[in-house]
């Protein structure tokens, strides 16, 4: 089945081909000749994959999905959230300053826990009202604490500074065998296979 998921980045795409597996045909923006840079103007990570994957849906015609991504750490009340990408004010995507910026703001503090949470949007061609379309949202969490000063070399973002519980070292140390195995990216990925897999599978005739 092929699908296509609205990003550019190589490894959100590769992380999800690689949870997914051979069963789906993953297409990226630049797949589908798609150089818009979608606005990401929602208030919550929800409203941003929808904005998301409903721009491919309208623009192309296609079923897709889109994901969004947000660190949220409790002791700086949920902060970087929706806007993880941009925490930095004056820099977009700029992994480096994003995670000196959180690292300053967590000098003095001892309560470390924080969560990466990632929804999916899925927007699919309605079959029983041409025309229309249906979404699905899928939620993926893991639990971990921001250490105190980046560790390791793999993954992206804020992978350096973020300890999944159960574990004593970061994402960025741990790589991506063992992050695509727990990661809120992956558990939400593994809910979307399942309604990928559920509903492309032929109905039995009752
Ligand atoms: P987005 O979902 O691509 O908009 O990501 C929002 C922000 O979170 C960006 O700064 C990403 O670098 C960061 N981010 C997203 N997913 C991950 C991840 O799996 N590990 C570390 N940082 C991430």
């Amino acid at each position: 089945m092929k699908i296509v998921f609205a990003t550019n980045n190589t490894h959100k795409l590769t992380e999800i081909r690689e949870i997914l597996g051979s069963a789906f045909e993953i297409v990226s923006l630049k797949d589908i000749g798609c150089d818009a840079d979608i606005p990401e103007t929602g208030q919550t990570l929800e409203e941003n994959a929808h904005l998301k994957a409903l721009y491919v849906y309208e623009h192309y015609g296609l079923d897709c999905f889109a994901d969004d991504t947000g660190l949220e750490v409790e002791a700086l009340n949920g902060e970087p959230g929706v806007y993880s990408a941009r925490y930095a004010e004056q820099y977009d995507h700029n992994s480096e300053a994003n995670t000196v910026k959180l690292l300053r703001k967590m000098t003095d503090i001892t309560r470390r826990n924080a969560c990466f949470r990632t929804v999916i949007s899925l927007i699919q061609h309605d079959a029983d009202n041409p025309g229309s379309y249906h979404e699905t949202l899928f939620e993926g969490i893991v639990e971990g604490k921001i250490a105190t000063e980046k560790r390791g070399t793999a993954g992206f973002g804020y992978d350096p500074v973020f300890i999944p519980n159960g574990y004593d070292k970061s994402f960025a140390e741990l790589g991506e065998e063992i992050k695509n195995k727990i990661s809120h990216r992956a558990r939400a990925v593994e809910k979307l296979a399942k309604s990928l897999i559920t509903n492309s599978s032929p109905k039995k005739r009752g």
